[in-house]
């Protein structure tokens, strides 16, 4: 019939089957083949029921994300490939539809296994319509169709919130009409042949009875618009997907099919949808690694030398993607306090119903504890998370070069210390490498894979395949002070502590940030990482600092008052005991009115927009100069980082994507005058400054070109 679709048949019902690897994407190919398909099923007389599967590990996955990105940026069709009369056509064949979902059946997916007339899914499938994490809504009548199948207030659930139901949920629903315990093709025929001989079969467009009336959904309509402007600020899209809700409410089933496509052009159209869809894509593209060995070694058995914040956090992620781990510690208590942040770390899973108790168990049998470097002989990977000191990672190394087989990979979680310089304690430099995970390092997607100068590229290989099997994102990065993420949000830091100086407060510039979409703001992460932590950093690389250069002044205060965050309960604001929320605090207030008064800095109003723009153009100029040094190799890779670690918004794309949407020459423009006022520390980066003369911009940027 076509290369990804063919049919057969089975006995007296006609199975179409989807071979489209990986995901069977709903591509044009894929759509013109079902079209062919179902018009020869149709009036076959050989078969009295249609099933329609896909080979490999999912049903359809989703539309294909290039077509909709082409789409996105000016090419093509202005609302996506359309498979109106694709649906129309399964929908209106004579003999029952049975789709027979596995895997995860998501967006396009799912609208399509909408128009047919029953579902049956594997016990562990899980489907749902994600659109709104790229900016859109569902494209496909599915907006019209869920509410129909599963009512009004399941819809904007799924549509607002973007987060998959599995089998058991969707059956509870009404998404799905069976769960197909054993081989789900065969219980999708068994089910089919059920069907048959029933009459016309009933097509989800003429099914009101979960509709109601218009006012009786209005409660449900205002808590979705709550729940969109709580858990996703800013963003457009899940308000279009509530608007198409509310037409498959109020409008016949074509009016409210014609109202959806308006949206979505509208959608896709849009700055926050071509955001998310680079967002998408620039974390694929960090994936691929380029002159590395593809058939790197899986990990076996894993140790993890140091069982304290990151260590108990890593070895956690380790066991939880099947991977046994020796967790060594210097000190007997700080390792028995490990393995119970570790059974914490379970239990909390258990009591929220994502883990059986079985699981558990299992999972703590594949942790084996124990003090010194014992055993670690055969471990094919280690991950050094020892305190934050060259001189003890240096002897650590230098002993486990001595005990670890030749072929592992031995690498360390520091966030601040030159890979180089550790890797100098081995005799095999080019098996050293950084992983740099983020706390909690179990929770937490990011994870920076730090290239030494002589790192083997089997070596990286081996870790960024890691990485994926712990189901995070991998990002390759260079050996420079503080690495990408963090390098870039030093300056950020500063920046914020020279806006306070110079009359703005702490809660205000933090509010100012989260208005910008910042998950959080940047005192509150300095007091939630610890003032300490930051301090010591700032005390590495003081005698970096150059002479007359403008430094920070209230930091070295908050430290010597003990005020380290909400360890203590008071940092850059007061925390009440037990809970975590930032309390502004008139004391730090006047602290750095005073200090400011001290150097002579003169207070003025600061306005949200200046506090905006100097954190995040100070960002952009160091990661223009990362970028121009190497140290990174894509603009993508470093908006992916921020989007994965920094709670940067999706919907603006990353650091780098935000500068090309405002303007290279605007933003450079900007620093310099920001270089007149205040000095050395603004200096443009020479990349900004070749980018604004050529005309060109980040999204160009590839190492080389
Ligand atoms: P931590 O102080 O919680 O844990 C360090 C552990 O190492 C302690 O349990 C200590 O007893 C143990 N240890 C010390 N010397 C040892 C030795 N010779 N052999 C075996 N164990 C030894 O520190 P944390 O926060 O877990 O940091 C560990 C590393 O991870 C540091 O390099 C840090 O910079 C890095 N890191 C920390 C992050 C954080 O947010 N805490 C984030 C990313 C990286």
């Amino acid at each position: 019939m076509s290369d990804v679709v063919r049919a057969d048949l089975e006995g007296d019902v006609a199975v179409i089957n989807i071979d489209n690897p990986p995901v069977n994407a709903l591509s044009t190919a894929v759509a013109d083949g079902l079209r062919a398909a179902f018009a020869a099923v149709s009036g076959d007389g050989r078969s009295r029921a249609v099933v329609l599967a896909c080979a490999g590990r999912t049903f359809v996955a989703g539309a294909d994300i290039r077509e909709l990105e082409a789409v996105a940026e000016g090419r093509g069709p202005a609302g996506g490939p359309d498979v109106h009369d694709l649906l129309t056509a399964v929908e209106d064949c004579p003999k029952p539809v049975v789709m027979a979902m596995h895997g995860t059946t998501l967006g396009g997916g799912l609208e399509l296994a909408m128009a047919g007339h029953y579902r049956v899914a594997a016990p562990d499938a899980s489907m749902g319509q994600p659109e709104v994490n790229l900016g859109i809504i569902p494209g496909a009548e599915g907006s019209q169709r869920l509410p129909r199948l599963v009512g009004v207030e399941a819809a904007i659930e799924m549509l607002v919130g973007g987060r998959p139901v599995r089998a058991a949920q969707a059956l509870e629903t009404g998404l799905v009409d069976r769960i197909v315990e054993g081989p789900l093709l065969d219980g999708a025929v068994q089910f089919a042949r059920e069907m048959a001989g029933r009459g016309a079969p009933p097509r989800t467009r003429d099914r009101n009875d979960k509709l109601a009336s218009p006012d009786a959904h209005a409660g449900a309509f205002r808590a979705g618009r709550e729940m969109a402007a709580a858990t996703r600020k800013n963003e457009t899209a899940p308000f279009f997907a509530l608007e198409a809700l509310e037409a498959a409410v109020t409008l016949p089933f074509d009016a409210g099919c014609r109202r959806e496509k308006d949206l979505v052009v509208r959608c896709l159209a849009s700055d926050q949808a071509r955001a998310m869809i680079h967002g998408f894509f620039a974390e694929r593209a960090a994936a691929k690694i380029p002159g590395i060995p593809e058939d790197a070694p899986d990990v076996g058995q894993a140790a993890v030398i140091g069982a304290g914040t990151m260590g108990a956090g890593i070895a956690t992620a380790l066991v939880n993607a099947g991977i046994p781990v020796r967790l060594r510690d210097a000190s007997p208590e700080a390792l028995e306090r490990g393995v119970v942040t570790i059974r914490k770390n379970f239990q909390r899973r258990v009591d929220r119903g994502r883990m059986t108790a079985a699981a558990m168990t299992e999972r703590l049998a594949m942790v084996e504890a124990a003090t010194g470097l014992v055993g670690v002989g055969d471990a094919d990977l280690v991950i050094e998370a020892v305190f934050e000191d060259m001189g003890l990672k240096k002897n650590v190394f230098a002993e486990l070069d001595g005990i670890a087989p030749a072929e592992a990979v031995l690498a360390t979680n520091t966030s601040t210390l030159d890979i180089d310089a550790i890797a100098s304690a081995t005799r095999r430099p080019e098996s050293v490498i950084g992983l740099h995970f983020f706390s909690p390092a179990h929770v937490m997607r990011l994870v920076e894979i730090v290239r030494g100068e002589s790192t083997d590229a089997r070596v990286v290989a081996t870790a960024s395949r890691l990485v994926k099997r712990l189901r995070k994102v991998g990002v390759v990065v260079g050996n420079c002070r503080g690495f990408v993420g963090n390098r870039m949000m030093l300056p950020y830091m500063r920046e914020a502590q020279f806006l306070v100086e110079e009359g703005a407060t702490p809660a205000g510039v933090d509010a100012a940030l989260r208005e910008f979409g910042m998950a959080m703001g940047i005192f509150a992460v300095d007091d939630m990482g610890g003032i300490d932590l930051a301090w010591r950093v700032r005390q590495q690389y003081r005698h970096l600092d150059a002479p007359g250069v403008r430094a920070p002044l209230v930091l070295d205060k908050l430290y010597a008052m003990n005020r380290w965050g909400q360890k203590t309960g008071r940092g850059w604001y007061r925390y009440e005991d037990g809970d975590r929320t930032p309390i502004r605090d008139p004391e730090v207030e006047a602290l750095v009115a005073a200090t400011a008064a001290e150097a002579g800095i003169a207070r003025r109003d600061v306005t949200d927009t200046e506090i905006v723009e100097r954190c995040m153009y100070i960002m952009i100029n160091e990661a223009a100069r990362i970028l121009e040094e190497g140290h990174a190799a894509r603009a993508g890779d470093i908006d992916t980082i921020y989007l994965s670690g920094y709670g940067f918004p999706r919907y603006r794309g990353g650091p780098l994507w935000y500068a090309d949407s405002v303007g290279v020459d605007r933003v450079l423009a900007r620093i310099r005058e920001f270089h007149a006022a205040h000095g050395a520390l603004w200096t443009p980066a020479p990349l900004l400054e070749r980018f604004a003369a050529e005309g060109k911009n980040f999204a160009d940027f590839h190492r080389g070109r």
